[in-house]
């Protein structure tokens, strides 16, 4: 009993939708593609980013436990829509913020938002 509970929480652990509580879970975004959208972009030049290699930029705020924060740059409530509306224009939700737009496609963007909101 105690063997075949402890093995449920490891699946559970692993699939990292599975962690995301409902209210974040981003339709059409698929972790694993975001995870290596955000590799491929180099995000990690400015962004701590738990669990990519060479992810330890100090040039934005750490990217840990980016579901449980408030806000997203300290302008937006932090939900899907707002996420996915700073991944594509951070300009034009921040005028002067030092993160350049970086051309991420909307479908490019739902990806990324899904890997962002595993984020432990
Ligand atoms: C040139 C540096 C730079 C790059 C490259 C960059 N960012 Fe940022 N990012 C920032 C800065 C600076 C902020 C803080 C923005 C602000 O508060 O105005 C930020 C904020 C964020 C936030 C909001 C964080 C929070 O706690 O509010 C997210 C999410 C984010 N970036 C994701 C990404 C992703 C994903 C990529 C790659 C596609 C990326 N960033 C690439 C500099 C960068």
């Amino acid at each position: 009993m105690m063997r075949a509970t402890a093995f449920a929480t490891v699946i559970a652990l692993a699939g990292c939708d599975e962690a995301v509580p409902d209210h974040l879970r981003i339709p059409g975004g698929n972790a694993r593609l975001g995870a290596r959208i955000v590799a491929e972009r180099d995000c990690g030049v400015c962004h701590v980013i738990p669990g990519l290699r060479g992810a330890r930029g100090r040039v934005g705020p750490s990217l840990a436990g980016f579901g449980a924060r408030g806000y997203v740059a300290g302008v937006l409530p932090n939900n899907p829509d707002n996420l996915l509306w700073w991944l594509q224009d951070p300009p034009a939700v921040a005028p002067g913020t030092a993160m350049p737009d970086l051309g991420l496609r909307q479908e490019e963007a739902r990806h990324v938002a899904a890997f962002l909101y595993g984020l432990r």
